[in-house]
Parts: structure tokens; C-alpha cells; sequence
């Protein structure tokens, strides 16, 4: 994997990678509503770096991650990830983070097409969803900006550090991602 945006790049996860990498995984503002617990051990890193760095395209029933870095300087700002339904190669589930310095700057919003272009148009899926707790303002901005419906909203329905937090769920079709080009 490899294609530039206007100010990003994203590509493979290198071994140089890996202090950046464990640098934003361990920060609490980050990991907050995330499925990891910190601290995210330098193991773990090097095992997650190991596994997608060779990883070319999205597997059946499997994530791939690919790192986002700087375009000028080459530094890792954070990561985007896909996963293609195991049972259904046209149902896609993606996945963003960013280190907390670069956030509210665009540039998740710049990334993210590119990639829903790959899966909607190269590998031709027909859904792809997406969902964030309830209280992650930034992400379901981030994915209502991109087009995302919100599809559901469930209460209490998943249990983090003891306590029972909402979600909300969101979706995007292939026909929906085409006509919203046309308009834009
Ligand atoms: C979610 C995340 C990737 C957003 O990245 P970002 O680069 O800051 O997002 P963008 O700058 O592209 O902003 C996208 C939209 O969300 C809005 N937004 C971003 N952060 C926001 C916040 N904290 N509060 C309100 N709106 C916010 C932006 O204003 C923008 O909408 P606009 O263009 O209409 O103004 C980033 O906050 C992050 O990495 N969070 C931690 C990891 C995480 O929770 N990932 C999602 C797991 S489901």
C-alpha cells in the first residue's frame, strides 16, 4: 500500500514505526474510547507492526492497518484500518486513529476517502460501517462529514473498565459514496 494525499501518505507500517506507534497508543486522550487498555504493551507494538507490515490488501475476516505519516517530514501521525466481513467480501468495517497533537486539522477527513474509494471502487464492496461510542464527538463528525448514516444508537450496550457505555452505529453504500461524489 501506498498513495499520497495532498499533505499525508499512507503506507505500510515500517519497524521504525514502532515508539511513535506505542507513543500515541498509550496516550489516555486517544485510547479513551478505544477497544485497547493502556498501558498498550511495547509487545503487543512490535507484534501489530510485525503483522501489517508485509500486508498489501484487505483480507476476508481479517484487519489490515496501514500508517498515516507526513507527507514533508515522513513522521507517523496515526493509523486507518479496514476490515472486509468474513462471510461477505462486499461488507467492509473501517477504523481511524490519530496521535491527539494532529487532531482537529483535517486530516483524518482527507485520508478516509481515499481509502473508501479503494474499497468502493477497486475492490467494488457495497457497504461499509463504522461505529464510535456515543460520546466520541470527533468521530462521528468526522464520519457524518464523510457521508455516514447513523443507523442505530445502542444504550448502555457495551462494557468498558466496569461501565456500560452507548454506541452509536453508522453506514455508508456504494451507491450512496458514488451519488454524494456527484454532488460534491
Ligand atoms: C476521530 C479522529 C481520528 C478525528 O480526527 P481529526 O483529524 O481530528 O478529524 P478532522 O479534523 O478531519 O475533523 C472531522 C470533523 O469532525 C469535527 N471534529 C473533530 N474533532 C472534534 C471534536 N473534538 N469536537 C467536535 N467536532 C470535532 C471537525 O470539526 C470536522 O468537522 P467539520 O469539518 O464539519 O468542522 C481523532 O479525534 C482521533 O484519533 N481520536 C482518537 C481515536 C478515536 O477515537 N478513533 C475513532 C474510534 S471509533
Amino acid at each position: 500500500m501506498y498513495l499520497q494525499t495532498a499533505r499525508l501518505v499512507l503506507r505500510n507500517f515500517m519497524d521504525d514505526d514502532l515508539e511513535t506507534f506505542l507513543a500515541y497508543h498509550n496516550d489516555p486522550e486517544v485510547a479513551k474510547y478505544q477497544g485497547w487498555a493502556i498501558p498498550y504493551p511495547r509487545d503487543s507494538a512490535k507484534a501489530f507492526i510485525s503483522a501489517m507490515k508485509e500486508m498489501a490488501a484487505p483480507k476476508q475476516g481479517g484487519w489490515v492497518q496501514f500508517a498515516i505519516a507526513l507527507k514533508e517530514t515522513g513522521e507517523l501521525i496515526g493509523d486507518l484500518g479496514c476490515y472486509i466481513k468474513d462471510d461477505d467480501a462486499r461488507q467492509a468495517r473501517v477504523g481511524f486513529t490519530l496521535a491527539s497533537k494532529f487532531w482537529r486539522m483535517g486530516y483524518i477527513s482527507e485520508v478516509i476517502p481515499y481509502l473508501l474509494e479503494y474499497l468502493f471502487e477497486d475492490m467494488n464492496v457495497h457497504r461499509v460501517v463504522a461505529d464510535c461510542d456515543a460520546e466520541n464527538i470527533a468521530s462521528y463528525r468526522t464520519l457524518e462529514k464523510l457521508g455516514f448514516r447513523r443507523e442505530a444508537h445502542f444504550v448502555e450496550s457495551y462494557l468498558m473498565d466496569g461501565v456500560y457505555t452507548s454506541e452509536y452505529h453508522y453506514g455508508l453504500l456504494q451507491r450512496e459514496w458514488r451519488e454524494n461524489l456527484k454532488q460534491r
